[in-house]
């Protein structure tokens, strides 16, 4: 009798500077998805983008999603989440800002910068909403019968028939834009739905609770960049070895996954001082007599004093800029409504953290604007 081999156990990195070092090197990829046919709901859609593939694909694919997410404009896209969280609020005793903001808004916004038609900004959002859980993970095996749509896969239609429409529009009569340009504007506005959403929540849910003499003080970029490190929306993300490696100074051989915890690499205390502090003066350019500073974290962007919030290395976010645009602009509308139940429910799910519902009430002027 033969037994079992025993099965590989995942590796997990916590250490900043171990997780850095995977990141940006080559031996590890993504987990990839398998190319399927247009048509084939959420299995075509990761099986298309950038984030599930390698190499000189990932090349290509990433290049071309992040040209349409540079064309944008961050003061746009940040004055029109404002506008229209604000629009939400004004009036309502009390809102929940998950429902209602936090996914709606950045993605509803994102669409209609990256060609969809006002008129059918709310029918995209919907079904990005219902792709987005579904859209990280690989399919379950047999989960779904052949010939059987799940909710997911009839979102994902939708949202090709929309995409399809909105930019077949301006390459002449009966002309299709290709499927490579479809997945790139689906892909992003996938990948910004419940990353975004988090970082709003989990934003609020640490503001609303300071006092107001503090939560004015810093600015909402200090605010939003403090919260990717703190209170990371996206926790973990995962490589698999493609040849035999080294990773945080053990082996890892060949076809071995390896966990990056990229919420524990930001409470690294070799990077970050005190790191269970929620301190925002780490990300604030000007410290509070207006002195630049810099803090003690050193930026965003992944570096060897940044936060991981987005990433880093071969394929950090390319959506950062417009996610801190939609980000801010959701909370210059917010920040002045008080929490109105402390206990704030989180989503169930392996690698994101974001609130189920956080409601807010009543604007409190003594905040007064930013
Ligand atoms: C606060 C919001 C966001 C957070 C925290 C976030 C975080 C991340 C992280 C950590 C990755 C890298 C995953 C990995 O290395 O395995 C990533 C990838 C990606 N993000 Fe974001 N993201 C956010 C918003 C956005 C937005 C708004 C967009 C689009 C406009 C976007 C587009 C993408 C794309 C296309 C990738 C895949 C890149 C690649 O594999 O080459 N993200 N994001």
């Amino acid at each position: 009798m033969t037994a079992d081999p025993p099965a590989t156990p995942e590796r997990r990195l916590t250490r900043h500077a171990d997780v850095r070092a995977v990141l940006a090197d080559p031996r590890f990829l993504v987990p990839a998805a398998p190319a399927a046919q247009p048509g084939s709901g959420m299995a075509w859609l990761r099986g298309a983008v950038s984030r599930f593939s390698n190499g000189a694909e990932h090349a290509g694919r990433r290049a071309r999603v992040a040209g349409l997410i540079d064309a944008l404009d961050p003061v746009r896209l940040r004055r029109e989440a404002r506008e229209r969280a604000g629009a939400e609020l004004a009036g309502a005793a009390r809102v929940d800002v998950m429902a209602r903001i936090a996914r709606r808004v950045p993605v509803g916004v994102l669409a209609t910068a990256l060609g969809v038609p006002e008129e059918r900004r709310e029918e995209v959002a919907a079904a990005v909403t219902a792709m987005a859980a579904a859209y990280h993970l690989p399919p379950a095996p047999g989960a779904a019968s052949p010939g059987a749509a799940s909710p997911e896969d009839a979102a994902v239609a939708v949202l090709a028939d929309v995409l399809g429409d909105a930019l077949g529009e301006g390459l002449g009569e009966g002309r299709a834009p290709d499927p490579g340009l479809l997945a790139a504007v689906a892909g992003a506005l996938v990948q910004a739905c419940d990353a975004t959403a988090g970082l709003v929540g989990n934003t609020l849910a640490v503001v609303t609770r300071l006092p107001a003499a503090l939560s004015v003080r810093w600015p909402v970029e200090a605010l939003l960049a403090e919260t990717l490190r703190w209170d990371p929306p996206v926790r973990l993300t995962r490589r698999v070895a493609a040849e035999d490696a080294t990773a945080g100074g053990v082996s890892v051989p060949a076809g071995a996954v390896v966990v990056l915890d990229l919420a524990a690499a930001n409470r690294d205390p070799e990077v970050f001082p005190d790191p269970h502090r929620f301190d925002p003066a780490r990300f604030d350019r000007f410290d509070a007599d207006g002195r630049g500073c810099g803090g003690g974290g050193g930026g965003s962007r992944g570096g060897s004093g940044g936060h991981l919030g987005f990433g880093s290395g071969i394929r950090p976010c390319p959506g950062e800029g417009a996610a801190l645009a939609l980000a801010a602009g959701v909370l210059e509308a917010a920040l002045a409504h008080r929490l109105a139940d402390p206990e704030i429910p989180y989503e169930p799910s392996p690698n994101l953290r974001v609130p189920a519902c956080l409601h807010l009430e009543g604007a409190d002027t003594t905040k007064g604007p930013r």
